[in-house]
C-alpha cells in the first residue's frame, strides 16, 4: 500500500471535505485521545473557516485521564469545545448538549425568524481508525431513515436521522495524518493508528520502550520484572534484546517487537498518552 499521507491523497481528501463542508452547522473533529495532537490533520483547520467546530477526544478509556483534562483545558484556552467519548462502550449523550450549546446563537436567530426546531447539520471528519463509524453509528442508532436527494439537499449526499435531533452525513470526511516530524508517525504507529507494515516493529517498540522509561518508569519494570541494571547499563535497544531473550523468542527481535507494541495497545501499562500539551509548540 502507498503511503497514506501521500500528496495526491491528501489534497482529494481535502477537496472532499472542503466540499461537504458547506452544507453543515458544525463540524466533529474526531481525534484519538491517546493522540490528541498527532491525530489531528493541520489541513482542517485551513478549510474549516468560521464553522463551529467540536473536537471529539475518542477512545478515552485507552488514554491516561489526567492528561484528558490537560488537552481539553488545552483546548478551552485556544477557544475550541472539546469533549472526551468512549464511542465503543457508551452513549453520546453529552456531545449532543455541547453541539446545541455551540450551535445556541444560530437556533435563536431561527426561532426569531419563526423557525421552531431547527434541523442541526453535522458532519464527522477525522483520519483513519480514530471512531468515525463507531461514533455516526452510535449517534444514528436505529434511526436507519435516511434522507437524500431532496430539493435544496445536493445529489449524493444523504442525511442520517440521528436519536437527538441532529441529521449527520452518512459518510465520515476522512483525512490522513500528515507525517513531517518521525515522532508523530512513531506514535500514530504505536496507538495502531496507521498500519503496522509502515514502521519497522523495532523501531516502533524501542520508540515505545524509551516513551516508557521516561514516562511510566515504574509501569514497564514491574510488568517486565526487570532489575534497574537492565534500564541503566543498557541502551534501548539491548534492553530490546534482553526481552527477546526474556520472552523466549531467541533472536527474534521483530516478534518481541510486537509484543512490546501490542502489550502497549492491551493496557499492560495502564492507559496512556503519547501527546502532551505543549510539546509539539516549540518546534
Ligand atoms: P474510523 O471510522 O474512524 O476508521 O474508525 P472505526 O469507527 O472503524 O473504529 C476503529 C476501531 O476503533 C474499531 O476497532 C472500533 O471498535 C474502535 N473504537 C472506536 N471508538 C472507540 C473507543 O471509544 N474506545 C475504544 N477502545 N475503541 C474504539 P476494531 O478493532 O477495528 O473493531 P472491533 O474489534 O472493535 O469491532
Amino acid at each position: 500500500m502507498a503511503l497514506q499521507w501521500y500528496p495526491g491523497h491528501m489534497n482529494k481528501a481535502k477537496n472532499q471535505v472542503q466540499d461537504r463542508l458547506k452544507v453543515v452547522d458544525i463540524v466533529l473533529e474526531i481525534v484519538d485521545a491517546r493522540l490528541p495532537y498527532s491525530s489531528r490533520n493541520p489541513v482542517l483547520e485551513q478549510i474549516i473557516n468560521q464553522k463551529k467546530h467540536i473536537i471529539i477526544l475518542n477512545k478515552a478509556d485507552l488514554a491516561d485521564p489526567k492528561l484528558t483534562e490537560d488537552w481539553k483545558l488545552n483546548f478551552k484556552q485556544e477557544g475550541t469545545a472539546s469533549i472526551e467519548s468512549d464511542a465503543k462502550h457508551n452513549k453520546l449523550q453529552k456531545l449532543n448538549t455541547m453541539i446545541r450549546s455551540e450551535l445556541s446563537e444560530k437556533i435563536a436567530k431561527y426561532e426569531r425568524n419563526g423557525v421552531k426546531n431547527y434541523q442541526i447539520k453535522a458532519m464527522c471528519v477525522g483520519i483513519p481508525n480514530v471512531g468515525k463509524s463507531t461514533i455516526l453509528n452510535k449517534m444514528v442508532g436505529k434511526n436507519v431513515a435516511v434522507t437524500g436527494n431532496k430539493p435544496g439537499v445536493t445529489k449524493n449526499q444523504n442525511w442520517l436521522k440521528t436519536n437527538y435531533g441532529i441529521d449527520l452525513l452518512d459518510t465520515p470526511g476522512i483525512l490522513w495524518p500528515k507525517i513531517t516530524d518521525p515522532k508523530v508517525g512513531m506514535k500514530l504507529a504505536l496507538s495502531g493508528a496507521i498500519k503496522d507494515k509502515i514502521y519497522p516493529p523495532d523501531d516502533v517498540a524501542i520508540y515505545a520502550l524509551n516513551f516508557l522509561l521516561t514516562n511510566y518508569l515504574d509501569r514497564v519494570v514491574s510488568f517486565y520484572n526487570l532489575e534497574k541494571a537492565d534500564i541503566y547499563n543498557h541502551t534501548t535497544a539491548e534492553l530490546l534484546m534482553h526481552l527477546t531473550k526474556q520472552f523466549g523468542y531467541k533472536e527474534d527481535y521483530d516478534r518481541a517487537a510486537r509484543k512490546v507494541i501490542m502489550d502497549v495497545r492491551n493496557l499492560k501499562f495502564g492507559r496512556l498518552t503519547f501527546d502532551v500539551p505543549g510539546e509539539f509548540y516549540e518546534e
